[in-house]
């Protein structure tokens, strides 16, 4: 009865036996007929649609389109939901469940009968999360985002997701705006389904998908309400049959050639810092050797051409507009491995050898850009041993290199109840230092390296100051703040040891970070330092915070490194 009996779905769907009955028969009682189950591409559909996950909400839609592509292509799609890790909801961090979605995700390919794998990402940690599950199987994976928000426009100006959440906080905190006017903005800042529409996490992995190659191109800038965007879902759907006929696997696509091109993308696209810990966790799980170095090496010359939100001023629906992430690849192609093989079964080369600019303030020259040097810069130093990241085309030029005193911050309650006392010993060179927002220390590594400043400094006019921690900062934030200090402050880093009125010296051209405490002293203060205790000793937290890695590996779970294959020999009956 099979067409094609090595298919994986096969083993499965083929049999004329017993098990063969059982897994066919209780798939009928959605009303499926005997010849979807003859061999043709099972291609499995990863939907991350949560009504928590407001930004993957559209999620039920936009998969019909998909739904349609792989059926019009012969294959027979099958969704399955997973875990759906949205930014703006989960407490006290969604960073903190990627790594558990990726589980979900990995075990659900590997125990379910597909031959080839759809991802449906949108908000920040559902990119990440599905490809590191779907890399440790390593079926033919093709991803599809669920595209931006239209802009955000509030009293006639565009405003952007995230990015004008914390300008307006500031400016509520420094008596510049009304609350009724911060409230006001609310429901004008998020006005259509879809992602945050600056250049934040998730715009970011949108584009790193398409620039590693694993999703087909445009992916990352169709509005979600565009018809392009379900017309790229159909089209998604036909490729991943393709794709299973053609046998090209994730690891086929996931190459250090991709990776490469992929940081250099973030460089030109002013992308989010969030990207150096998810890809070096996607890399660990494809078994590719990319390091924090990379990112460095790779990204250092690379210029910000794209002038977007929280670097820039533009959104992502202009981008859009201008012809989004082909045209990036195009205008720095001579730093990209054009041979890098693609889902679309072409080269990038081939991809992006017809595409145009529309707008040339949007996506900017070479010869014009927003920053020269955009990759994000990787720092060393007896403050960050094993490196730490800040990025540059979000940084204020006059603090790019600075020494001051240190205002230490224990954790983020401490953060919060000193920050606005009048009485806080700090001025505009201060350097601000929060400790336990690291992947141990929060747990999961939260967001909050961008600390508020104090409000009597936003008063004065001050707008950045140096800010140093072990957490992340959201991609749509900005400033001179140096972030995944590694190791962190919960592991025993130096950054525990950091007192009030310290010296810390950042020198961004020279990639350092220096606490200006002589050793003695800091081996002095190790001796009597004591490491906290984690909120939450079982559970899932618990097995989270024995075994998570630092920053500067991807901050995976130390035992879901590498790949296992998607064979199960096993029946279940
Ligand atoms: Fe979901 Fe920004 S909160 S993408
Ligand atoms: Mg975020």
């Amino acid at each position: 009865m099979t067409k094609d009996s090595k298919r994986r779905s096969q083993a499965w769907f083929g049999g004329v036996d017993k098990d063969g009955f059982i897994h066919r028969s209780w798939m009928k009682n959605g009303g499926l007929p005997d010849d979807v189950f003859d061999g043709r591409p099972v291609i499995g559909i990863c939907n991350t649609f949560s009504e928590f996950t407001p930004c993957n909400a559209h999620f039920r839609e936009l998969v019909t389109h998909i739904k349609a592509g792989v059926l019009e292509a012969g294959g027979l799609p099958l969704e399955f939901p997973v875990f759906s890790c949205g930014e703006s909801n989960l407490r006290p961090t969604a960073m903190l469940f990627r790594n558990l979605a990726s589980m979900d995700v990995e075990e659900a390919i590997r125990g379910n009968p597909m031959d080839g794998v759809i991802l449906m990402a949108g908000c920040d940690k559902t990119t990440p999360s599905l490809l590191m599950g779907a890399a440790s199987c390593d079926l033919p994976t093709i991803v599809i985002s669920g595209g931006p928000m239209l802009n955000g426009n509030f009293r006639g100006k565009p405003i952007g997701s995230g990015t004008d959440v914390w300008k307006f906080s500031e400016e509520v905190r420094a008596g510049t705006m009304s609350r009724q006017e911060f409230m006001d903005a609310e429901s004008a800042m998020s006005r259509s389904p879809g992602h945050c529409m600056t250049m934040g996490t998730a715009s970011t992995m949108a584009s790193m998908v398409e620039a590693l190659g694993v999703a087909l191109p445009t992916n990352a800038a169709w509005p979600a309400v565009d018809a392009r965007r379900a017309r790229l879902a159909r089209m998604t759907g036909r490729r991943a049959v393709a794709m299973v006929k053609e046998d090209l696997r994730l690891s086929k696509v996931l190459t250090r050639q991709a990776f490469e091109n992929a940081i250099k993308v973030n460089g030109a696209i002013g992308g989010s810092t969030n990207a150096v810990v998810h890809l070096l966790a996607i890399a660990g799980r494809v078994g590719v050797d990319l390091s924090l170095e990379d990112w460095d090496r790779q990204g250092r010359d690379v210029p910000t051409i794209v002038n977007l939100m929280p670097s820039g001023k533009y959104l992502m629906e202009d981008f859009c507009y201008a012809g989004g992430i082909p045209v990036v690849m195009k205008e720095i192609a001579d730093l990209l491995h054009l041979d890098a093989l693609t889902v679309s079964g072409m080269s990038l080369g081939e991809n992006i050898a017809d595409v145009v600019n529309h707008n040339s303030d949007v996506i900017r020259s070479r010869a014009n850009p927003l920053v020269d040097s955009g990759g994000i810069a990787v720092l060393k130093g007896n403050l960050a041993p094993n490196g730490a990241v800040l990025k540059p085309s979000a940084a204020s030029p006059h603090l790019m290199r600075h020494r001051g005193r240190a205002v230490v911050f224990e954790n983020i309650e401490d953060f919060h109840a000193r920050i606005d006392d009048p009485g806080l010993d700090v001025d505009e060179n201060s350097v601000l230092v929060l400790k336990g927002a690291g992947p141990r220390g929060y747990p999961g590594m939260a967001e909050v390296g961008n600390m508020a400043l104090p409000s009597k400094l936003l008063e004065k006019g001050v707008r950045d100051m140096v800010r140093v921690s072990d957490g992340r900062m959201s991609g749509t934030a900005y400033g001179t703040v140096v972030l995944h200090i590694s190791p962190e402050a919960a592991a025993g880093g130096p950054l525990a040891l950091v007192e009030e009125g310290d010296f810390i010296a950042l020198d961004v051209e020279a990639r350092t970070l220096i606490l200006d405490v002589p050793d003695e002293e800091l081996s002095r203060r190790r001796a009597v330092w004591k490491e906290p205790v984690p909120p939450m000793a079982s559970g899932y937290q618990g097995l989270y915070v024995r075994t998570v890695m630092q920053a500067d590996t991807g901050a995976d779970l130390d035992f879901l490194v590498g790949g296992r294959g998607a064979k199960v020999p096993r029946e279940s009956h």
